[in-house]
């Protein structure tokens, strides 16, 4: 697509039927935004920033998609027509106009391509896509003359019955020559049912100028289906995943069973991986090759290197080593990065540490604010005890430490290399390295103490 094109993306409607507090266009299917999507459509047929129109919401469309695109505000929703009027300076210095609807995330960037190719190739000032549908009820009609040409379009509202037998509709995907866009922009009357400024006008207007206007029938028409509720989204979505889990079983991933592998649009994955039902890949995810997702693991933010294998696990903001064995039920909190071949395993919960080679943390563990070296050995049930109530610290342990079952490691502490701690030790000084440190109370046993003392007692409360 030439870089004088601009794209439009009609984004200001309220989406009622949602019943939401948050803008249709902002709803999330496959971990994108139903606006974004059409933003990387545009972006991906050539448009470096696509200009959108907002309304709903106050700034909420253009904080969520940032710099990627330029805005309009469309602060009253007088309709279509009225929306591109509000993007007019936006497109004043381009050539050709693309126009489409924020609502559809499955429009596919070879369609806006090629209708801007088309319209610019048969020096069209208007020309759009239209589908046949055997329902057409709601859609705006194409109007054509016998020779076949586009005369205009009527809306459902506006339309006679005869009209209303059209199947042939607008799908709200339009290029237009800028100049005649604009330039028809200011000829639109809100002379119709809904008393809104329709874009759809804009063609008719054009071809009474006697200009060319044209429509071109895709075959697959379901790129254009608008997500107006609930069940719309979750379509949406359920078609964005097939074409995510397609390009990555092609890539080489093998999906156990892909009607339940949830993997955002932006998550990369190496060749080799075999993911399980129920594991939800989300964000700025990246998975190496080789790795073992198993079932019920939720992956946001984080990097999962060559070869490692993770279970009914979730991962946040983190980084899993290659080869290392993640869960079953380990909770990795935002900030940890686990070395290559650590074992981390159930109940195990880490949040800000870093853990380097080799190491095992294999059960029921608590390892908050900490750096740990390679090949610990951490035993069950210790708690790094990060927190006094007021503040945070952060323990230290050197490498080949041995740090005995039932640890407390009161921080901030430091445990030398190949250091071993006992088991129920309650540390609070730094041990150094090579040293041995028990610190609990010595066992204490009485010999026949507690004999008849079930027969006196116990049984007779029986
Ligand atoms: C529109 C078309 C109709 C087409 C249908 C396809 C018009 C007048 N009609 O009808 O021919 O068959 O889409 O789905 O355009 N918008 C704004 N500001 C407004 C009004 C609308 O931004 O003031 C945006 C909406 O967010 C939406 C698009 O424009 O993205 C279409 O508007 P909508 O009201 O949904 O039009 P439809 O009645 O569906
Ligand atoms: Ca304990």
């Amino acid at each position: 697509m030439k870089d004088t094109t601009s794209v439009v993306i009609l984004a200001a409607g309220n989406g009622t039927r949602m019943k939401s507090a948050l803008p249709k266009v902002l709803h999330k299917a496959a971990g994108r935004t139903l606006a974004g999507w059409v933003v990387r459509a545009a972006q991906e047929a050539g448009c470096a920033q696509p200009i959108v129109v907002y309304g709903a919401g106050g700034d909420a469309v253009p904080k969520a998609l940032g710099d990627s695109c330029r805005y309009a505000l469309q602060a009253e929703r007088l309709g279509s027509g009225h929306a591109v009027m509000m993007a007019a300076d936006a497109i004043a210095g381009s050539e050709y106009t693309i126009v489409l609807a924020g609502d559809m995330p499955l429009v596919r960037p070879q369609s806006i391509a090629y209708l801007e190719g088309q319209a610019r190739a048969g020096g069209y000032s208007a020309l759009l896509l239209s589908g046949i549908l055997t329902d057409p009820t709601g859609y705006g009609r194409i109007l054509r003359d016998e020779a076949g040409g586009v005369t205009g379009i009527v809306e459902q509202k506006d339309a006679s019955e005869e009209q209303k037998t059209i199947r042939e509709v607008n799908l709200s995907f339009y290029c237009f020559a800028t100049a005649d866009l604009l330039a028809a922009l200011k000829e639109l009357s809100p002379a119709n049912a809904q008393g809104e400024y329709y874009l759809t006008d804009c063609i008719g207007i054009l071809h009474a100028q006697g200009k060319k206007t044209g429509a071109m029938v895709l075959n697959d028409v379901s790129q254009c289906d608008g997500v107006n509720t609930r069940a719309h989204l979750a379509a949406a979505a359920a078609r964005l995943r097939e074409r995510i889990n397609r390009a990555h079983m092609e890539a080489g991933v093998t999906l156990i069973d892909p009607t339940a592998s949830y993997i955002d649009a932006d998550v990369t994955i190496g060749a080799d991986t075999v993911i399980y039902p129920g594991v939800i890949l989300e964000g700025d995810t990246h998975i190496g090759s080789g790795c073992t997702l198993y079932q019920g693991s939720r992956i946001a933010d984080s990097t999962v290197e060559d070869g490692a294998t993770v279970q009914n696990s979730v991962v946040l903001q983190s980084r899993i080593g290659a080869h290392a064995q993640v869960g079953p039920y380990a909770y990795i909190r935002p900030g940890t990065s686990i070395g290559a071949h650590c074992r981390i395993g159930d109940f195990v919960e880490t949040k800000n540490a870093t853990i380097a080679d080799c190491t095992k943390v294999s059960h029921l563990t608590y390892v908050g604010d900490a750096d740990v070296g390679r090949d610990v050995n951490i035993g069950c049930g210790v708690v790094f005890v990060n927190y006094d109530g007021k503040n945070k610290y952060r323990t230290r342990v050197g490498d080949h430490a041995f740090i005995g079952c039932n640890t407390n490691l009161i921080s901030p502490v430091e445990v030398g290399d190949c250091a071993y701690i006992a088991a129920g030790a309650t540390v609070t000084k730094d041990i150094p390295a090579d040293a041995l440190c028990i610190a609990r109370a010595r066992e204490v046993v009485k010999e026949g103490w507690a004999r008849g003392r079930y027969e006196t007692h116990e049984k007779k409360e029986k």
